[in-house]
């Protein structure tokens, strides 16, 4: 795993954005797999900028959104869908036929997540993932304890995933399961670019990167990924005793 630890938030936002443009200059056809949340905001904006002011190319790519609050339809500003949606799709002028995302109000929810598990085969798997990673050390909704080998599924999620995602809506929200990609998709992805701002990450961090990797804490399977690539802020990076290049 390779650590690489920004000034502030905008410097960090820029290199996970050029992370991304530089993907998409290497394979046209990238499957790229977006986690929704604070962290990736301005990364998104940045990369939507870019794009923009450099002509790239993105049509032939694939986007998956990488999981979503079951029951928040995607006209709530607090959904990944709508997220994703407004910050990057939208504005890097996607067309629906390449973007990939969970329906939350989905009726069968087996079948969602089969759905889902297809497209990345059908897709030859994720390219690069772009992951945060909760205050539970959750990647997407695979909350603690999650099965290493899950694909996609609903989960249950924790105390914590509940109390913090609040802050995502406008009014109060019930929301006590997620849909999500798997561990084992996430981990399959060839690279896995996961990204912490703020010193409230500063023991997410510490844990996933200097405690033993167990899937009790899902982001300590970043140190067993084959390619990835941990960025975060100063702050994020703050509590970690050691600087793994
Ligand atoms: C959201 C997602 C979550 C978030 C995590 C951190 O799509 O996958 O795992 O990445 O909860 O959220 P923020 O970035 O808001 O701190």
């Amino acid at each position: 795993m390779e650590l690489k630890v920004f000034e502030d938030y905008p410097e960090l936002s820029v290199a996970v954005a050029t992370v991304i443009i530089e993907c998409i200059r290497d394979n046209p056809h990238a499957v790229i797999c977006f986690a929704s949340g604070d962290t990736p905001r301005l990364a998104y904006q940045v990369v939507a900028d870019m794009a923009r002011k450099e002509n790239i190319n993105m049509q032939q790519c694939s986007f998956i959104g990488l999981d979503e609050w079951l029951g928040i339809p995607p006209d709530n500003a607090g959904s990944c869908h709508y997220f994703l949606q407004q910050l990057l799709f939208i504005p890097i002028g996607a067309r629906p036929s390449q973007v990939y995302l969970f329906d939350a109000m989905t009726a069968n929810e087996e079948e969602e997540c089969e759905k889902m598990n297809n497209v990345i085969v059908a897709k030859g798997g994720i390219d690069l993932m772009i992951a945060g990673v909760g205050m539970n050390g959750h990647i997407g909704f695979n909350e603690p304890g999650t099965d290493i080998r899950s694909l996609a599924h609903v989960a249950v999620l924790d105390d914590t995933t509940r109390t913090v995602g609040q802050k995502y809506f406008r009014d109060k929200v019930v929301i006590s399961k997620g849909i999500t990609v798997g561990l084992k998709q996430v981990m399959e992805a060839k690279t896995l670019l996961m990204m912490a701002n703020g010193q409230k990450k500063a023991t997410v961090i510490r844990k996933a990167v200097e405690e033993s990797i167990s899937a009790d804490f899902p982001a300590s399977l970043i140190q067993q990924h084959p390619h990835a690539i941990l960025m975060t802020d100063k702050e994020a990076a703050s509590a970690l005793a050691t600087r793994i290049k």
